[in-house]
């Protein structure tokens, strides 16, 4: 009898011990090293936080923008590197219709939902699943039924990964266990090629931008369910330019997802887009497996203290942000996003980082 207590207790205080543990997973700094390329991630909000590649004379600079502590990404509005979900982008009105339910969302962005609500996945601590250092970081998370007004547990993993010398790719994938629940993942870094210090990007950066189409949104930034085609206007970029050559033909830059012109048969990956620096010579390219990639110009970055006291302005960064259409559950007219228990949503995006 004393021993079966015993024996009672001791599995009690090994599950109570577990879960606190569990609940109280450590926020750490993992870097992913190749020689080359440098790459340090948290697995608060599985935040990108610098990303070192060398320029054109073999200098080496840090080319995102972000915070210099992993506290500051804690009180945090940009998305500065953050792995954005459940929902990225935005849900119109907070709030969607799935098999006859309406699901309520917090109302975190003029009375809609932006990237996931008030407590994304970007505002939660993953788990570290898996880490080498020269090879890769596999972080996951477990999402609770309701969680931020969602519907359904859903287990997420991203895996950030050095591929060859220069190339950096992030694997998502998410596994809903009860309830069907849209998915839309993406990684929110803010790029700057002349280095995180280097200013105003739309004159420095040319960007092309594989795809023919946009979809239109109104003035708080909901697609109105058009799918435009962008030949002639401000938002062509089928043909090289400097970021910035049209941006007086625009209400406030760039923030609009671009349906890519997927070029590939099946699943392979397309690409999304080249942006190049004059001055440092370096280039990023970008492929994926997504039919979208929202582009923003930082036209809402206020006067922000980041890495090295250093103060990003509006225009400081660019983020191509490879995903489905903002506001899927709305439209439909566009993908799908919703997901069902025993399908999993997958999400590739691979760069490349050369230098001339
Ligand atoms: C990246 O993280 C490593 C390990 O924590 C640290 O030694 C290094 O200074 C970091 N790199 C940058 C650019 O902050
Ligand atoms: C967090 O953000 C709020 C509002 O932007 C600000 O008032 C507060 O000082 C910030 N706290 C920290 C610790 O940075």
């Amino acid at each position: 009898m004393a021993k079966a207590l015993l024996c009672f207790s001791i599995l009690i205080i090994a599950f109570t011990y577990f879960n606190v543990c569990k609940a109280d997973e450590k926020i750490g700094i993992y870097e992913l090293q190749n020689g080359h390329i440098s790459i340090n991630i948290t697995n608060y909000g599985a935040t990108v936080l610098n990303v070192l590649v060398p320029d054109r004379n073999g200098n080496l600079d840090d080319i995102v923008l972000g915070f210099g502590s992993v506290d500051e990404y804690k009180n945090d509005s940009t998305y500065f590197g953050a792995l954005v979900g459940r929902v990225a982008n935005r849900i119109g009105g907070a709030q969607f219709t799935l098999n006859g339910h309406v699901y309520k969302l917090p109302a975190n962005d003029h009375g809609n939902t932006l990237h996931g609500g008030s407590r994304g996945f970007g505002d939660v601590v993953w788990t570290v699943y898996d880490y080498v250092k020269d090879s890769h970081l596999t972080l996951t998370y477990d999402s609770h039924d309701g969680e931020q007004g969602f519907p359904g547990e859903l287990s997420v993993t991203v895996t950030y990964l050095l591929i060859g010398r220069n190339k950096f790719g992030i694997k998502m994938e998410a596994n809903p266990k009860n309830k069907p629940t849209p998915v839309n993942l993406a990684s929110h870094t803010y790029w700057n090629l002349g280095g995180h210090t280097s200013g105003n990007i739309l004159s420095s950066h040319t960007i092309q931008l594989y795809a023919s189409r946009i979809t239109p949104v109104n003035d708080n930034l909901i697609p109105t369910g058009e799918i435009s085609p962008v030949e002639g206007t401000a938002y062509d970029f089928l043909e090289p330019r400097t970021i910035g050559s049209k941006f007086n033909e625009l209400p406030d830059g760039y923030d609009i997802n671009y349906v890519l012109d997927r070029t590939g048969a099946g699943k392979t990956l397309t690409k999304a887009a080249t942006v190049r620096d004059g001055e440092s010579g370096r280039k990023m390219e970008l492929w994926t497996d997504q039919a979208g990639v929202q582009f923003y110009t930082s036209n809402m970055l206020g006067d922000t203290v980041g890495k090295g006291r250093f103060v990003y302005k509006k225009y400081g960064g660019f983020c191509l942000e490879t995903q489905g259409f903002p506001d899927s559950v709305n439209h439909r007219n566009f993908p799908s996003q919703i997901v069902n228990p025993g399908d999993s949503y997958r999400h590739v995006m691979v760069y490349r980082f050369t230098a001339s």
